[in-house]
């Protein structure tokens, strides 16, 4: 599981140029899935066959990543650039991008900036000493992403891009253990989620499905001074209770605490204040589709380097494989 979860974090994946990810994704399905499909937004979408009456099932795990685009190329070949997604500037000076063409470059900060940073007082660097050599380099509107590889602590791993690729993962490894389901699964690698939910939007549209599984990282309480939140690394599968996008349905919520209990997977309850996933949006498809989240729990979301436990990864796992063979009757 380590191999598939440091090639997919280090893939190349800002949000709407994912096809580095999901062409990795789809050699690593395609021998378990009955169908794989790619839609118009670039979600990927392996199914498995269920029995008559098994429910349809979609479960959704971000490929995009958080980035960068140039919107400026100064005379002297520095670069200035928006955000793509939620860009925390705390986690950017010092630190390398990677452009879609190779280029790489470090972030830095004008003088003084520090005292009250804002994305327009970084540029990068990227070894170029005029604005035509720049634009060799990189063109104007080209996205980047965090430079940074994938380094194994033993139980916790650290890497770019965990949010969501750690989600994939999971997805790729219950997929790689399902036989026979109960229900019909579709396991959907969603793109454009941190500009806004927006793959995860056309698939349940157009996948219509009675229950919505969001697989997801979320943030965790337990470093240093950090803020008051109970989710912690090795404690287990977050099952989601609340985010700002979704009130998990209530019958969803038990579901998975029971298949938690009973399959004797840890777990712990999720109550996130701020942030959102996918199952915002699949919630709200047509009439509407009972929606959770099962999450990841992660330190350092939206940072270079987002660590989380392999244990908990595991759980998330073991919980979507109890999914997949439960009989939803009277649930969905
Ligand atoms: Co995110
Ligand atoms: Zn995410």
């Amino acid at each position: 599981m380590k191999t598939v979860i440091q090639q997919l974090t280090e893939a190349f994946g800002p949000s709407g140029y994912e096809t580095e990810v999901t062409d990795l994704i789809k050699e690593m399905v395609e021998a378990y899935a009955d169908e794989v499909r790619t839609d118009v937004l670039g979600n990927v979408i392996a199914i498995k066959k269920g029995s008559q009456e098994g429910r349809d099932v979609m479960f959704a795990a971000h490929t995009d990543e958080i980035g960068l685009v140039v919107t400026f190329i100064d005379d002297k070949g520095f670069l200035r650039f928006a955000n793509v997604g939620g860009v925390s500037v705390s986690t950017l000076v010092g630190n390398r991008v990677r452009f879609a063409g190779g280029a790489i470059g470090v972030i830095y900060q004008e003088k003084g900036a520090w005292k009250d940073l804002t994305l327009d007082k970084l540029y990068i660097d990227i070894g170029a000493e005029t604005k035509e050599e720049a634009q060799k380099m990189v063109r104007l509107g080209e996205f980047g992403i965090f430079h940074r590889e994938f380094t194994d602590l033993g139980n916790r791993l650290i890497a770019k891009a965990m949010d969501d690729r750690i989600g994939c993962v999971v997805l790729i490894e219950a997929l790689k253990k399902i036989q026979n389901p109960k229900n019909t699964l579709y396991f959907v690698f969603t793109a454009q989620e941190e500009v806004g939910l927006r793959g995860a939007r056309t698939a349940a549209y157009g996948i219509d499905p009675d229950l919505g599984i969001a697989l997801d990282v979320t943030l965790t309480g337990d470093m240093p001074e950090a803020m008051r939140m109970e989710v912690a690394l090795g404690k287990g599968a977050a099952i989601k209770v609340k985010d700002s996008s979704l009130v998990v349905h209530p019958k969803v919520k038990d579901l998975l605490v029971q298949l938690a209990e009973e399959n004797s997977i840890p777990y712990q309850m999720e109550v996130l204040e701020r942030g959102g996933t996918d199952a915002g949006a699949i919630h709200l498809t047509k009439a509407g589709v009972p929606s959770g989240a099962i999450s990841i729990p992660t330190r350092y979301v939206h940072s270079p380097s987002e660590m989380v436990d392999i244990r908990d990864v595991q759980a998330c796992v073991d919980l979507v494989v109890a999914l997949a063979k439960v009989d939803l009757t009277g649930i969905c």
